[in-house]
């Protein structure tokens, strides 16, 4: 470890996407405010996280992480939320039965509110402005109120990341997760489409099974598994105010963890070896994520998964890689090889939406979900060819019907973009394109599992 580490020493570091607050004391009073509140997670199930993680490091399991690219205060509704926990729940269902392993599920969820950006300002009819940096610093639309950086809204991410974290609680442990109600999970507006009858015939396996268990004596009564799941919560650890006033030593190991979400992940913009971001996030214990895009250079990468993970503990560090579906192939290679050759453990898990955002003709940003799809089918020939595990992915998504990506068996096409283009930040998948990608991805881990059983088998007849 290079040297002592306290909460505040980020700040003596050179720091990028920081807003640029007016007013210093309403800041400080913000973030005095915070400290004092109650942590949204607990160190230990964050240390259960990172145990899991280990497990997908070791190839035992596998991660699934989505959810909105940046929450909103606007869309703050129950219903949201539930939509997207049961996305997550079908996925991870799709997951489990085409890899036959159990899938870590985190959301991106309860905390996802502060966006980096590519420019400071944004320019209309020559009028400039502060970008938009996400609910919790600045407001959309486009006038100097709005945009200027306002230190409650951090208190606000903060009880509205308490309120969503009570609901998936709730939903995780309450009865909703129980898997006699995976028919139940399909939304009604995915039902029509091809991947819902899928999802159906998948389903009525699963109601199968449970009868058979059942007549064996495991129920949900029995067996917690059954009614119960957990779901993780994660977000990208950008404005690092926040993030230092919600973190706090761990009373069982002296460690400090940082309560805002179990799991925090650097951005690809804000990953600089000597950098603010880097340096707060090497001093906390949760399970960090790090991403890794088209710039990042195999001795770079070595130097950051050294400084974020000194130790090699197993499930510390998630690398996302998100190179893009016309990079990938060549870009991912030397970076898993290199990662491999140093013999640390990380997670490799496969972002397939940040290098594949463009702007449609009609000035929509989106993004191709055949190019997705074509990105997570190379990340897994990439890792498997290079003999590593393809640990996961990480997807931006809603359960909401929307139409900002492009593609899928129920055609989004380019003219729909603005019938239901909701979102706040990047574009997501809607629950039938996100179904669609999870029998992609379960596809593949089959075929990992076939080749894995094959040969183990072939193992044993040349014994
Ligand atoms: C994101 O995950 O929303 C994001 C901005 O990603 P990246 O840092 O990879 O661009
Ligand atoms: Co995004």
């Amino acid at each position: 470890m290079s040297g002592e580490w306290t909460p505040d020493g980020w700040r003596s570091k050179p720091i990028r996407q920081v807003p640029d607050y007016p007013d210093a004391e309403a800041l400080a009073e913000a973030e005095d405010r915070l400290r004092g509140y109650p942590p949204l997670v607990f160190a230990g199930e964050a240390r259960r996280l990172r145990a899991q993680l280990a497990e997908v490091a070791a190839g035992n399991a596998f991660l699934l992480q989505g959810g909105d690219c940046a929450e909103s205060f606007a869309e703050f509704h129950p219903d949201n939320i539930r939509d997207t926990f049961r996305v997550i729940l079908q996925m991870a269902v799709v997951l489990i039965f085409g890899g036959g392993r159990p899938v870590v599920k985190v959301g991106r969820l309860a905390g996802q509110f502060a966006k980096p950006r590519s420019a400071d300002f944004e320019t209309v009819d020559g009028v400039e402005l502060p970008s938009y940096r996400g609910d919790m610093i600045n407001d959309m639309p486009f006038d100097a109120g709005a945009r200027t950086p306002e230190p409650r809204r951090m208190v606000r991410a903060y009880n509205q990341s308490a309120a969503t974290l009570n609901l998936l609680r709730a939903f995780a442990q309450g009865g909703y997760a129980d898997l006699h109600q995976v028919h139940r999970w399909n939304l009604d507006f995915v039902s029509a489409g091809p991947e819902a009858a899928r999802y159906a015939d998948l389903a009525d396996r699963i109601d199968e099974a449970l009868r058979f268990m059942e007549a064996c004596g495991i129920t949900s009564e029995t067996v917690p598994h059954i009614r119960e799941t957990e779901l993780y919560t994660s977000h990208e650890a950008l404005l690092l105010g926040y993030e230092e006033a919600m973190t706090r030593v761990d009373s069982t190991t002296g460690d400090w963890y940082d309560t805002s979400a179990h799991l925090l992940w650097i951005g690809d913009r804000t990953r600089q070896l000597d950098g603010a971001h880097v340096e707060f996030l090497r001093g906390v214990a949760n399970p960090i994520g790090l991403k890794v895009g088209p710039s990042s250079e195999a001795d770079d990468l070595l130097r950051l998964i050294d400084r974020l993970n000194p130790d090699d503990t197993p499930g510390r560090l998630t690398l996302y890689a998100r190179m893009g579906a016309d990079k990938v192939a060549e870009l991912l290679p030397p970076l898993v090889r290199a990662v491999n050759e140093s013999g640390r453990s990380v997670v490799w898990a496969c972002d397939p939406m940040h290098g594949n955002t463009i702007k449609a003709q009609n000035g929509y940003k989106t993004r191709r979900l055949e190019a997705v799809l074509s990105e997570v089918r190379d990340f897994f020939a990439i890792l498997r060819a290079e003999g590593a595990h393809p640990g996961g992915i990480h997807v931006e998504l809603t359960g909401q019907n929307v139409t900002e990506c492009i593609g899928g068996a129920r055609a989004v096409t380019e003219a729909n973009l603005a019938d239901r283009y909701h979102t706040h930040c990047d574009p997501r998948l809607n629950a039938s394109q996100s179904l669609e990608l999870a029998f992609e991805v379960a596809e593949a881990l089959k075929a990992e599992r076939d080749r894995i059983n094959g040969n183990a088998r072939s193992g044993a007849a040349a014994e």
